[in-house]
């Protein structure tokens, strides 16, 4: 087969940008070579000579011999403006930028239609996991019906850390930050922003609906305590950062990111450390699982080294699904069973909240209260005490 050539223009020598390069020279079949790379610290040192480099934007943008850009910084908002004007200029996109995707899903639609240009990013959803290109071709014709999973290698990186190795919740954001696991600014993980926009992406190419940030309610791991973690011992369950979607039979949609216990008996208990795994459920195939590293230099560059493979052969998302009609469904009629944890003072003012408790137990501190809450009611909680409550889903949807 003949494969287009490409020649890359590559913004971003981090973690994934390096993690390209040296994956690139060892796949020279793929007819792919970066001409520039557009980085932004002038002051750093750089692995290769300099005049591979530029810190200028419009040195890569505006070059006509380069027709594929390759999106790999850590800033959405500077992400977006060179994702557009690339797509202006022409040129075939691919971006690991989930932050940027999610919240211009809509604008960067538009910008395909326009210019009819390709846009891939494989890599912004669970790293090496090829689940964007499945969700879109391989379950075109499938009615999805659930879509789960962990999909920040980040969060799930420290939570195996505190469990297994007892490290503490600082020291294993940091082991996270060194391993090039977790994004520059950490909260992105922990409050489980990433894991959201990720699941905003996958919501679009699984049920065919653009939701906005908004829409979602995200919890992280941050105001996890060790009585959480005590009770999820105690149990024999393990705490993961769990990314739900869920469409009904009539097509409404029930999304979320929160904290969830795992029973042993779950295929997702055995996910730890930087791994992710998605679960769908479809019509035809039933449940399915993929499993893969979900974060990292070279398993995140193995997705973009897929996607710019894809390039070479003409490959674009089809965005098959955009047009069927769902919806949100109303926070108010979704009950969740939740472990809620909060302080002793504050108990007697948010338990009142809940439909129906199970278990209530306080020590002299803290106290913790499992039952069924509206996920309307959850949200208002959390509103006016996300620093002071601890949240973990009881039972996942399924
Ligand atoms: N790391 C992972 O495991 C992982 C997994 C999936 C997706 N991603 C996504 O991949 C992207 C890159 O992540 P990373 O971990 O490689 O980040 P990183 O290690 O922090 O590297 C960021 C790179 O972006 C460059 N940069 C920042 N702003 C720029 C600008 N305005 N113009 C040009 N260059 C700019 C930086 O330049 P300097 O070198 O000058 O500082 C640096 O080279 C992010 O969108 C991230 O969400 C990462």
């Amino acid at each position: 087969m003949n494969r287009k050539e490409l020649k890359i223009g590559l913004f971003g020598f981090g973690c994934v940008g390096k993690g390209l390069f040296e994956l690139l020279q060892r796949t020279p079949q793929l007819n792919a070579k970066i001409l520039k790379i557009c980085v932004k610290d002038k002051n750093k040192k750089r692995l290769l000579p300099l005049q591979h480099y530029t810190y200028n934007a419009d040195d890569v943008l505006n070059n006509k011999e380069i027709n594929t850009i390759v999106e790999l910084i850590d800033d959405s908002v500077a992400a977006f403006e060179i994702v557009k004007k690339a797509m202006e200029n022409g040129k075939a996109v691919v971006s690991a930028n989930k932050k940027m995707i999610a919240e211009h899903f809509n604008e960067l639609l538009e910008l395909q239609e326009k210019h009819q240009v390709p846009f891939l990013y494989e890599a912004s959803c669970c790293a090496s996991i090829p689940i964007l290109r499945n969700l879109e071709e391989y379950y075109d014709n499938d009615f999805l019906s659930l879509i789960q999973g962990i999909v920040n290698g980040s969060t799930n990186y420290i939570l195996t850390q505190i469990v297994e190795q007892n490290t503490s919740y600082q020291m294993a954001l940091e082991q996270a930050q060194e391993n090039g696991f977790a994004e520059s600014d950490p909260m992105m993980d922990v409050c489980g922003f990433d894991a959201k926009y990720k699941l905003l992406i996958l919501i679009a190419h699984a049920f065919g609906t653009v939701l906005k940030s908004d829409d979602i309610l995200n919890v992280g791991i941050d105001q996890l305590t060790e009585m959480d973690f005590q009770f999820a011992k105690e149990k024999g369950l393990k705490i993961k950062l769990i990314a739900h979607a869920q469409k009904d039979e009539f097509d409404k949609i029930t999304a979320f990111v929160m904290p969830t216990f795992i029973e042993s008996k779950d295929k997702l208990y055995s996910i730890d450390n930087e791994f992710n795994a998605v679960k769908i459920v479809s019509g035809f195939s039933d449940t399915q699982f993929f499993i893969g590293k979900g974060a990292g230099s070279y398993p995140t560059s193995s997705a973009v080294i897929s996607d710019i493979s894809a390039l070479t052969y003409n490959y674009k998302y089809e965005y098959k699904k955009l047009k069927l009609n769902e919806c949100l469904q109303d926070d108010e009629s979704i009950v969740l069973k939740i472990y809620l944890r909060c302080s002793l003072e504050n108990s007697p003012f948010l338990i009142p909240n809940f439909i129906k408790v199970f278990e209530s137990y306080s020590n002299t501190k803290l106290s913790y209260t499992i039952g069924l809450i509206s996920l309307m009611k959850l949200k208002m909680i959390l509103n006016q005490n996300r620093n002071q409550v601890s949240v973990v889903l009881f039972e996942s949807l399924s």
